[in-house]
C-alpha cells in the first residue's frame, strides 16, 4: 500500500465531515425510538440519512486509503502501538461501514435482530472512536509530537 508523506486535503476533509455526521447521528438517535410504528415505506428520518451519508463517505475514504494510502505512523512510536493504531483505523472503517447497514436492514426489512446488531455496532463504534480520540490527544498533548497536524489541525 502506498505511503505518502501526509494525508491529502480530501482525506482530511472527509475525516472531519464523517466525525461531525456520526456525532449528529448519535445526538439525533431518539428520532428512531418509535421506528417500528413507522410504515416501511415512510421517509427515512434524518438520523438514517446522516448514517447513509456516513456509509458512502466511508466507501470513498476506504478507496482513498487503499489507492492513495496513508502516511507511515509516527517514527518514535513503539512497534506495538503502531500495530494497535493500524488495527484500530481498520476497525473504524469496518464499524462506520457496517453500522449504517445494520440500521438500514432494521428500518427497511423490519428486522428485529438487525436492530440489536445496530445497537451493538454503534456501541463498538463509540468505544473505538473514544479510544482513538484519547490516543490522538495523548500524542498531541503528552508526547507533544504534533500528531493532530497530520489530520489538518496545525497550530499556526
Ligand atoms: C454511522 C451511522 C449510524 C450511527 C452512529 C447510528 C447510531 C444509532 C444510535 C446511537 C441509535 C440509538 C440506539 C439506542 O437507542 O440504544 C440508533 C438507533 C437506530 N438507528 Fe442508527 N445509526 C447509524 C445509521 C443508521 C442508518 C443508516 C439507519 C437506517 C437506514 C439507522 C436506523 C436506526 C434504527 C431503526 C434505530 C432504532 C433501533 C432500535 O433501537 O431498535 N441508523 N442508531
Ligand atoms: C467518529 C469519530 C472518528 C472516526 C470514525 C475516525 C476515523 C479515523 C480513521 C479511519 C483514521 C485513519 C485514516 C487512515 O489512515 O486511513 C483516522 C485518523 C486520524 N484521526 Fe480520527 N476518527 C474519529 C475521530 C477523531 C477525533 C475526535 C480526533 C482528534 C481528537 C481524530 C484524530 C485523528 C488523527 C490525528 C488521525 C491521523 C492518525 C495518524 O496519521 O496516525 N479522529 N481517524
Amino acid at each position: 500500500m502506498p505511503r505518502p508523506a501526509s494525508y491529502s486535503r480530501l482525506q482530511i476533509l472527509l475525516h472531519w465531515l464523517v466525525v461531525i455526521l456520526i456525532v449528529v447521528a448519535f445526538l439525533l438517535s431518539d428520532q428512531m425510538d418509535d421506528w417500528e410504528d413507522l410504515p416501511a415505506d415512510a421517509a427515512l428520518p434524518f438520523h438514517g440519512i446522516l448514517g447513509l451519508t456516513v456509509f458512502f463517505l466511508m466507501l470513498a475514504r476506504l478507496a482513498l486509503r487503499l489507492f492513495r494510502g496513508a502516511p507511515p505512523p509516527p517514527e518514535a512510536d513503539p512497534a506495538w502501538q503502531k500495530r494497535v493504531a493500524e488495527a484500530s483505523h481498520w476497525a473504524l472503517y469496518a464499524l462506520a461501514i457496517a453500522t449504517p447497514w445494520s440500521g438500514g436492514f432494521a428500518f427497511y426489512l423490519r428486522w428485529e435482530e438487525a436492530a440489536d446488531v445496530h445497537e451493538l455496532l454503534k456501541t463498538l463504534l463509540l468505544l473505538t472512536a473514544a479510544a482513538h480520540t484519547a490516543a490522538a490527544l495523548y500524542h498531541q498533548f503528552i508526547l507533544k509530537d504534533g500528531l493532530l497536524g497530520r489530520m489538518g489541525l496545525e497550530r499556526r
